[in-house]
C-alpha cells in the first residue's frame, strides 16, 4: 500500500511524535497486527486539535472501528459533551467496547451498533462535530446525512480523500481503481458545497475539513 508522503518526510515528521499513553499505543499495535484500518497518529493529532478549538458539545463519529479515533476525540472533550460513534462490524463492536471501558472515558462515549445509513436518519439532534471514516462506497450518502445533521458553525472532517496517494495519480492499481473513483468523485462533491468552507490537507491519508456556513 502506497501513502500521500515521500518516505524522508514522513520519517522526518515521526521524529517529532510524541510518547503515547500505554493504551492508545496497544490500540496501534493491535490494529497493525490485525490489519485494523485506523487514523493515522498525525491525522489522530489533528483531530484532537480540532476538537480543542472548537470546543464541541456533541461529536458524530461514523466508523468506529477499534474505537481508537473515539477514544482520541472523547479525552479531549469537555466535561458535559459527548461522542456517538457508529459502527456495523460485529468484530469490532466488542473490542471498541472493550477498549472504551479501559480509556477511563465511556461515560462520554455512546456507540450505536449497526449500519449509519439506517441510524442517521433516526438521530434526532444536530452534532457540533462529525467525523466520517466508513466504506467509500458510503461515503457521499453518509455525507449527505451528516451535513444534515451538522449545526451551522459545525466541523466535519472526512478521512481518506487523497486515498494512499491514489487519488492524485493515474498510476492506480487494478484492486483500488473503483474505490480510487468513488474518492475522485466524493472530494469534487465536498469542495463544491455551497454550504461548507472546505479544504483537503495532506495529512495522514488525506484530511477533509469542512465548516458549515
Ligand atoms: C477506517 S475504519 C474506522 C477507523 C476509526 N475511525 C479510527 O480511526 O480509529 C472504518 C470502520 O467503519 C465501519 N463502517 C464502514 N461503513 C459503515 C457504515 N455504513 N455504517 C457503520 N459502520 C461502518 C467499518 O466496519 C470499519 O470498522
Amino acid at each position: 500500500m502506497s501513502t500521500i508522503h515521500f518516505p524522508a518526510q514522513a520519517k522526518y515528521i515521526d521524529t517529532f511524535r510524541k510518547k503515547e499513553n500505554e493504551l492508545i499505543q496497544e490500540m496501534e499495535a493491535y490494529a497493525a497486527e490485525h490489519k485494523i484500518p485506523i487514523l493515522s497518529w498525525q491525522s489522530a493529532e489533528l483531530i484532537e486539535q480540532l476538537i480543542l478549538l472548537k470546543e464541541p458539545k456533541r461529536v458524530l463519529e461514523i466508523g468506529t472501528a477499534i474505537g481508537y479515533s473515539t477514544i482520541r476525540i472523547a479525552r479531549n472533550l469537555g466535561k458535559k459533551s459527548e461522542v456517538h460513534t457508529i459502527e456495523k462490524s460485529a468484530d469490532n463492536i466488542p473490542l471498541a467496547r472493550e477498549y472504551f471501558e479501559r480509556s477511563g472515558f465511556a461515560d462520554k462515549i455512546k456507540l450505536f451498533e449497526g449500519n449509519a445509513l439506517s441510524i442517521m436518519p433516526q438521530l434526532q439532534k444536530k452534532y457540533d462535530f462529525i467525523f466520517l471514516d466508513a466504506d467509500k462506497e458510503d461515503y457521499k450518502r453518509l455525507f449527505d446525512y451528516s451535513l444534515i445533521l451538522l449545526k451551522r458553525g459545525g466541523v466535519i472532517v472526512v478521512d481518506n480523500l487523497l486515498w494512499h496517494g491514489y487519488a492524485a495519480t493515474t498510476r492506480v492499481p487494478a484492486n483500488y481503481k473503483a474505490s480510487t473513483k468513488l474518492i475522485r468523485e466524493f472530494n469534487k462533491i465536498f469542495t463544491s458545497q455551497e454550504n461548507l468552507i472546505t479544504t483537503i490537507l495532506p495529512v495522514g491519508d488525506g484530511l477533509g475539513i469542512g465548516i458549515k456556513k
